[in-house]
């Protein structure tokens, strides 16, 4: 690579360099005797300073090594609409001057000195996924070696467009790109290196990373293809960037109250099917339930379908069935104490079938209680002071109620317990439904 520098050519200051090469050079470009009294002696400065408009080369065929890394301090904001990752770095370019170079034995064993980066050649790289023009601060100076080697740090807010997928929010992980490159000078003139290995960066970015907020840096890639605009083929160096969301804020307030707001609606159907509570209790649930998903729309991505909106309105759908439920089964039981209709013979031997003391139920005592204590009270014949509607039936009507020899009360007991084995049924259905659908949504999740 400084092969180069022994190409003497017509330039004054070649010599010197060539110079550096076959060890230690007796004439140096800057002169620096007496730096240690006076200071740095402008003039001595003053020929490379004239020349900073110009690439500091010696055979303009020979493209400049720019070698970059950066240390990425934090991660300030993540916008899901605009698809913009706002990160702060401090971004270092390290090129060679071949125009600069001193003998620090003379110089009192000054061996860097900080010259203003105004009065040095800079090279113009940018980032190409940036949106938002360079806010460098004006004044930042460079350290320039005895050899010539010049360091430029420079820190830099950058705007960058990054695809961001938040399907899996609050379980996401983006990969953004930064793609390092120069405006205008193609791969003759300019070509990119790399100043530390990938892992030191991302060990730099984490030790120095200033972020303790809702992104992880998760790991640094690179790649290095050659950008092609119409015939000139740029050089660049793409940095993929993998950061990953910090759930614990969105599990608090999201998904466990969530979680509570179901497993009490699923708890719900505990409530006995009889009492008048069960529908205003959920109803209250839905409601606030409602409430919660006003008050945390500020926290979901304001774009796109995430995971998170599915599971929300799958929430809000079985509180919502769960309702529907409960006003299905209260209608039951109040037509079959009210007014019980026939009973097809089918439905009244699948009762009969399916009627055992062992039948896990949710509502198992009340079910003893009203149900099959019904029809032992009645069967005793005695009356059941509380029932409304409840009474013997004629032979004659209970031939006409189905034609199977029921008596009236027989009718009712039937269909409340009817009512229960709907609501145990639909009950199930409703758990296994939850459970299936919690479980996709998990198992999305950790995928
Ligand atoms: C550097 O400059 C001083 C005077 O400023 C001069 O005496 C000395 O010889 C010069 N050294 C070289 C190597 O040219
Ligand atoms: C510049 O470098 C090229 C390629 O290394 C070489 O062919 C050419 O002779 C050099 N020019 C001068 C003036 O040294
Ligand atoms: C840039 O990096 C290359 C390879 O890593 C190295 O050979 C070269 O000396 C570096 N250039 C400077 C100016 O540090
Ligand atoms: C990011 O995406 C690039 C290409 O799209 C890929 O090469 C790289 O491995 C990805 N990084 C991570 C951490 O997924």
């Amino acid at each position: 690579m400084e092969g180069w520098w022994s190409t003497t050519g017509g330039f004054l200051l070649c010599l010197s360099a060539s110079l550096l090469l076959q060890g230690r050079a007796n004439t140096f470009t800057i002169n620096c005797s007496g730096f240690d009294q006076h200071g740095v002696d402008p003039t001595v400065f003053q020929s490379v300073f004239n020349k900073k408009d110009y690439r500091p080369v010696i055979n303009f065929s020979i493209p400049t090594r720019i070698n970059i890394s950066f240390t990425l301090s934090a991660i300030l904001e993540v916008d899901a609409q605009l698809q913009l990752l706002t990160s702060f770095l401090w971004l270092k370019l390290v090129w060679n001057h071949p125009f600069i170079s001193w003998d620090p034995e003379e110089c009192s064993d000054i061996k860097k000195l900080a010259i203003t980066a105004e009065n040095l050649w800079l090279p113009d790289i940018f980032i190409v996924e940036s949106m938002d023009v360079d806010h460098t601060p004006d004044g930042l100076s460079a350290y320039v070696s005895n050899d010539g080697r010049v360091v430029y740090n420079k820190p830099m807010r950058v705007t960058s467009i990054c695809n961001l997928d938040i399907f899996y929010f609050p379980f996401d992980q983006q990969n953004c790109t930064l793609t390092f490159s120069s405006f205008l000078y193609t791969e003759e003139s300019m070509l990119l290196g790399m100043d530390k290995e990938v892992w030191e960066i991302m060990d730099d970015s984490c030790d120095h990373g200033r972020t303790q907020g809702e992104w992880e840096l998760l790991g640094i890639n690179k790649a290095n293809p050659k950008m092609s605009v119409g015939t000139s083929l740029f050089d660049q160096i793409m940095f993929y960037v993998a950061i990953r969301r910090r759930p614990t804020l969105y599990i608090i307030n999201l998904l466990v109250p969530s979680s509570f707001l179901v497993a009490i609606d699923a708890l719900s159907f505990y409530l006995p099917a009889e009492s008048d509570n069960r529908a205003p209790f959920k109803m209250t649930l839905l409601l606030g339930y409602n409430v919660f998903l006003l008050n945390i729309s500020n926290l979901l991505p304001a774009t796109g379908t995430s995971l998170i909106s599915v599971y929300f309105a799958l929430c809000l759908s079985l509180m919502v069935l769960s309702l529907l439920e409960t006003i299905f089964v209260t209608y039951l039981l109040h037509l079959a104490t009210i007014q019980p209709p026939s009973m097809p013979r089918w439905l009244h031997s699948l009762l009969l079938h399916h009627t055992s003391p062992t039948t896990h139920c949710p509502t198992v005592p009340q079910k003893e209680n009203t149900g099959l204590g019904l029809i032992s009270t009645h069967l005793s014949g005695l009356k059941e002071p509380g029932r409304l509607g409840v009474k013997e039936l004629g032979p004659k009507e209970a031939e006409l109620n189905g034609g199977s020899g029921l008596t009236r009360a027989q009718l009712v007991d039937l269909w409340v317990q009817f009512g229960h084995m709907m609501d145990n049924l639909l009950f199930r259905i409703y758990l296994l439904f939850l459970a299936t659908s919690v479980t996709t949504v998990l198992v999305l999740w950790s995928t």
